[in-house]
């Protein structure tokens, strides 16, 4: 019944299990553990390159650490308008960072282009001008789309020949990997992404994520950055086994794949709901609907629990799918927006 957000979830009995067996006896502090240590293997693997790993807990302190290892104070970070680390992360990119600055760009359905990177960068080399440095792709964006492979490198094209890092805030990774069934190699370093958050907390995780960087020098500074801005655990073992469970058996791929199959059900159920218009492509596990403002009502009446998106032309609410959403809360869900809508004299079907 709640479709408020994939961090509304509670934890993955799989995540769960290792956090118990964690749990027995000591183990070395801050990293030193065995679990940590093993950490680097599986990343490795899973990306079939040696890359250096980072645990952390929280998304936002992945974004703003990594983008800090890519970006002078002087810098410029671009990214899309609605990107999560410029609308909701309270400044941390810029506070990390020693106060870089940041571009936002415009583009449909939550991505930006190429041509509209290129377009936005200039000032290189003029002293009085932040210097272009970094960009920073969501994936999957906060529109719930995904960027294709091709998207990906041709964004990674300009920064080559502009010198710019290219970051992946992968907070919803998962869900683009299930969605665009292509590796994450290609989906990440092959395609030219140098830096990835990559989630784990909304797909089924306590409080973990990871920033992975693809070329290890890169992350020279990263183990330092972290400690001194307070996010060294030293528990670690805690958010590695967090980590490893959710790597082992694909746990992270088939959670997101149900999570992507729950938002495809919604999108092909609202299609028959009088009404209903979505806004974006629904690609992995977040919706966002025009719907008759009673039929919101009635929704919430009914014990709904999802945001209003509205914008300045349309009455929108976001439905976010998670790794336990049950068929039958969508069900339930989209027969009482069908009855509700029903009810809308405008919108009632003749
Ligand atoms: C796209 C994206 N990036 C990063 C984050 C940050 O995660 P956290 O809330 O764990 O800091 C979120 C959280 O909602 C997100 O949606």
């Amino acid at each position: 019944m709640n479709f408020s957000s994939d961090n509304v979830t509670g934890v993955a009995p799989e995540i769960m299990a290792a956090l118990a067996a964690a749990n027995a006896g000591a183990a070395a502090a801050y990293g030193a553990d065995a679990v940590t240590e093993g950490l680097v293997r599986r990343f490795s693997e899973v990306f079939e390159r040696e890359v250096a790993v980072f645990p952390v807990a929280t998304g936002t302190v992945a974004n703003a650490l990594a983008l800090a290892c890519l970006t002078p104070p002087w810098g410029v970070i671009y990214g899309h308008r609605d990107a999560h680390f410029q609308v909701d992360e309270c400044g941390a990119p810029e506070f990390y960072t020693g106060g870089a600055k940041l571009r936002m760009l415009e583009g449909d359905h939550g991505k930006i282009t190429a041509a509209g990177l290129e377009a936005a960068i200039t000032g290189r080399g003029v002293v009085h001008h932040a210097q272009p440095a970094s960009v920073s792709l969501t994936q999957a964006s906060e529109a719930g789309t995904v960027y294709q492979v091709a998207e990906i490198e041709a964004v990674a094209e300009v920064c080559r020949r502009h010198g710019l890092a290219l970051h992946m805030d992968g907070s919803r990774f998962a869900n683009a990997v299930a969605a665009l069934e292509r590796s994450p190699a290609e989906l990440t370093w092959r395609a030219g992404v140098e830096a990835l958050s990559f989630g784990a907390t909304k797909n089924g995780a306590m409080a973990a994520e990871a920033v992975v960087f693809f070329d290890p020098v890169k992350a020279a500074d990263f183990a330092y950055r972290r400690k001194r801005g307070g996010h060294l655990f030293s528990k670690m073992r805690f958010l590695s086994a967090q980590l490893e469970a959710y790597l082992a058996d694909d746990l992270w791929l088939r959670n997101a794949r149900h999570a992507n199959r729950m938002a495809a059900r919604l999108a092909v159920g609202l299609e028959a709901v009088p009404g209903a218009r979505l806004q974006h492509p629904v690609e992995a596990n977040e919706l966002f609907v025009e719907l008759p403002d009673p039929v919101i009502r009635g929704l919430y009446a009914d014990g709904f629990q999802f945001y209003r998106w509205d914008n300045e032309a349309s009455v929108v609410i976001r439905l976010v799918t998670a790794f336990d959403t049950a068929p039958a809360a969508v069900d339930a869900f989209l027969a009482s927006a069908r009855r509700h809508a029903e009810h809308v004299p405008s919108v009632r079907r003749s």
